[in-house]
């Protein structure tokens, strides 16, 4: 489903990711844990395109983002880019737009659905999320793990291949941590693939199919490292 190999970034004269080779099967959850500062978030950030590694391969479900370090053009980009969700830590919803319109930009703008196929679509979710009473309210008025929900609903909503998650448990009471674990289960039992980066070690043995550390821009497998 996800293939990199040989990534490398540098920021300045500081090599951040040193050689990245990671893959992930459909249905896997991957947990990647490690020291602040390992590369961990650069990692996933090039693996969306949010930023452009310099050199080695990104493929997603047998399509390149990237080969040896040369991009495909942005239409081919553009289409790939679909297959990959990302909820970020601080789940960055739109504060202006309630539940549901968090949740059908996306679908419309990315995917070309009409407003009321993405409605439609956001209603499924919402009711799978447990939030179908909340499409109406606006992201101040919900806690912290119902903001959380609807990050995932917003990239659910997209029908990605692989889902990444950068601390997804960082903002939530401890009680919490467990319901987003379930959650991600559940969505890899579609087939859905699942990178996830965390601190939390409970969380990282409960949800993961396989962890793998990452420190100083290197990647090894299991918990090699000491936290
Ligand atoms: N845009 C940037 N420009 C320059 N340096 C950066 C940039 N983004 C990250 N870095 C540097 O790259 C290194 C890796 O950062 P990264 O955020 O990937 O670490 P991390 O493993 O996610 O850490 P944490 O666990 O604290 O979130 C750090 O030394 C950071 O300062
Ligand atoms: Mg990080």
């Amino acid at each position: 489903m996800l293939n990199v190999s040989g990534i490398r970034k540098k920021f300045g004269n500081t090599e951040v990711l040193k050689g990245i080779d990671l893959k992930i099967a459909a249905g896997e959850i991957l947990v990647i844990v490690g020291p602040s500062g390992g590369g961990k978030t650069t990692l996933l950030r090039c693996i969306n395109t949010l930023e452009h590694c310099d050199n080695g391969s990104i493929e997603i479900d047998g399509k390149y983002i990237c080969k040896d370090g040369k991009y495909a053009d942005k239409k081919a980009m553009s289409e790939i880019r679909k297959d990959i969700g990302l909820v970020f830590q601080s789940f960055n919803l739109f504060p202006h737009m309630s539940v549901l319109e968090n949740i059908i930009e996306a679908p419309q703008r990315v995917l070309g659905l009409s407003k009321n196929q993405a409605i439609k679509k956001a209603e499924e979710i919402l009711g799978f999320l447990g939030l179908g009473d909340k499409k109406n309210n606006y992201p101040f008025e919900l806690s912290g793990g119902q903001k959380q929900r609807v990050a995932i609903g917003r990239a659910l909503a997209l029908e990605p291949k692989i889902m990444c998650f950068d601390e997804p448990t960082s903002a939530l009471d401890p009680g919490l941590t467990g319901e987003v674990a379930n959650l991600i289960k559940s969505l890899s039992n579609t087939g859905m693939g699942m990178l996830i980066i965390t601190h939390d070690m409970d969380f990282a043995k409960n949800v993961s199919t396989r962890i793998v550390s990452m420190k100083e821009g290197k990647i090894q497998e299991g918990l090699i490292f000491e936290e």
